[in-house]
């Protein structure tokens, strides 16, 4: 049984004052669902306030993305030995990190294994463009996305994947509960092929891209589907603690 995971990604967003005031907002609820793996992504700068907030809570904390050596340099990069001490999630391969920055697969590939290396999870994100989705290459490029990141890793059961047709994302257009599992089903079947049948049984697949508390169900009653990383709806604390309490009562009644 995979733990459900519902991950916020608070991207570009938030001051320091507005952090603390979301997550205070937030937690007394997500304290109560903890049959769900909580997990809060706030910008660099907001780290060590929120993880002062969720101090003995159950609660964990993420990163949205970080660079793969571990010091030197790089102006304006943060390293995984920086967030090793703070985070226990780090959001790799973002398609906003893919389509604005220039980050490669290869990129993501040395990234995963750095969070590997320094005790980080990663919550990898793949996932195909509008034009790859209308000519059907959604398949081939959600499978060549999970290979090149996951080349040279041995299979472990510490990693994340979260789908996110780059088409979903910020649109107000989700995917549908059955579009996102078929996808989510390739992608662990893709796992399968590198890692084996069982280790891939393992990794929890998370769909992302306009997941909001009206439409949280519709994926998560999909028995493949073991949770969402959600933007936008992450911002609101009473939007993220609905889409929480959904996930939690759904998984727990199949
Ligand atoms: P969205 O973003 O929920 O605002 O669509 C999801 C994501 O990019 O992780």
């Amino acid at each position: 049984m995979r733990k459900p995971i519902i991950a916020g990604n608070w991207k570009m967003n938030t001051r320091l004052d507005e952090a603390v005031a979301l997550v205070k907002a937030m937690l007394p609820e997500l304290n109560r669902l903890d049959t769900v793996e909580r997990v809060l992504c706030p910008p660099f700068i907001s780290l060590t306030a929120t993880k002062e907030l969720i101090k003995g809570s159950s609660v964990k904390l993420g990163a949205q993305n970080m660079y793969f050596k571990d010091k030197g340099a790089y102006t304006g990069e943060i390293s995984p030995p920086m967030l090793s001490d703070l985070c226990d999630f780090v959001i790799l391969g973002h398609s906003e990190r893919r389509q604005l920055f220039g980050e490669t697969d290869d990129m993501v590939n040395s990234k995963v294994k750095a969070a590997y290396e320094f005790g980080l999870k990663p919550i990898l994100c793949v996932g195909e463009s509008l034009a790859d989705n209308e000519t059907n290459r959604t398949e081939a490029i959600v499978a060549s996305q999970i290979r090149a990141a996951l080349s040279g890793v041995a299979a472990t059961d510490q990693l994340v994947v979260a789908y996110e047709p780059i088409w979903a994302i910020g649109t107000g257009k989700a995917a549908t509960g059955k579009q996102a599992s078929a996808t989510i089903s390739l992608i662990r079947s893709t796992i399968a092929q590198l890692w084996g049948e069982s280790p891939s049984q393992a990794i929890r697949i998370l769909y992302g891209g306009s997941v909001t508390g009206d439409n949280i169900a519709e994926f998560i009653s999909e028995p493949e589907i073991d949770g969402a990383l959600v933007g936008g709806a992450s911002l609101k604390a009473d939007d993220f603690a609905s889409i929480v309490r959904q996930t939690a009562s759904i998984k727990s009644a199949s």
